[in-house]
């Protein structure tokens, strides 16, 4: 890859088919950055099979090979900062992160969660939005802070919950929509369209890349 081509790194764990959707619109939307490595922390995450079929290397590095989070971490920053990404995308990645990796990153790494923060931070969202018997629901996109689920919010979506959901029901309609503001968050990161100031973020058009 030329380095006057940008190039970004994702992380999962899991399905990846928010990797899916990144994938398709840099293809499809001829991004000025391409995705230079998928990198997962569970060797049977399904989500490696979607990097193989979109020609991005995959690579593993499991927790079990490290002996505590921060070799775990120092690890993941050296396979990471071999590509030099202009953004570190988090897609499923379920593992929190220490300070020290988050700030080596600061600006470029961002993450996709599934509610509208900052209510319902941390797991199990889509059971606890039916729980909490909220009638919206939703995805929100954010830059990662060290405090977690809690950096400042570059887009959110927002879907109803209708009287038959079931998590699963509720976790689709969510996910659509991750599917879209996603690779959109995405690509203004990586575009240098990104203004932040304190908690708020502007996302200028894409005829205002740097
Ligand atoms: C997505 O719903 C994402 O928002 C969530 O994991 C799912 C991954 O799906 N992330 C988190 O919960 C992070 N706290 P995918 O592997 O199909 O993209």
């Amino acid at each position: 890859m030329s380095k006057s081509q940008g190039s970004i790194v994702v992380l999962i764990s899991g399905a990846g088919s928010n990797l899916h959707a990144i994938a398709q619109a840099c293809a499809e939307q001829r991004w000025s950055a391409r995705i230079a490595a998928v990198i997962s922390n569970r060797a049977d995450a399904p989500g490696l099979g979607v990097a193989a079929a979109h020609g991005i290397p995959g690579l593993v590095l499991e927790a079990a090979e490290r002996p505590t989070r921060e070799a775990y971490e120092q690890g993941l920053m050296r396979l990471i900062d071999a590509h030099a990404p202009d953004a570190v995308v988090l897609a499923g990645f379920m593992r929190v992160l220490g300070a020290g990796f988050v700030e080596h990153y600061s600006g470029r790494l961002i993450n996709v969660h599934p509610s509208l923060l900052p209510a319902f931070a941390g797991l199990h969202t889509h059971r606890r939005a039916l729980e909490a018997g909220v009638k919206w629901h939703g995805a929100t996109v954010h830059l990662v802070t060290p405090e977690v689920d809690a950096g400042p919010i570059v887009d959110q979506a927002v879907v109803p919950v209708l009287d038959d959901d079931t998590e699963a029901s509720l976790r689709a309609r969510v996910l659509e929509q991750e599917h879209r503001i996603y690779p959109a968050a995405v690509r203004a990161l990586v575009e240098g369209r990104l203004r932040v100031q304190g908690q708020r973020v502007r996302m200028l058009p894409p005829e205002a890349s740097r």
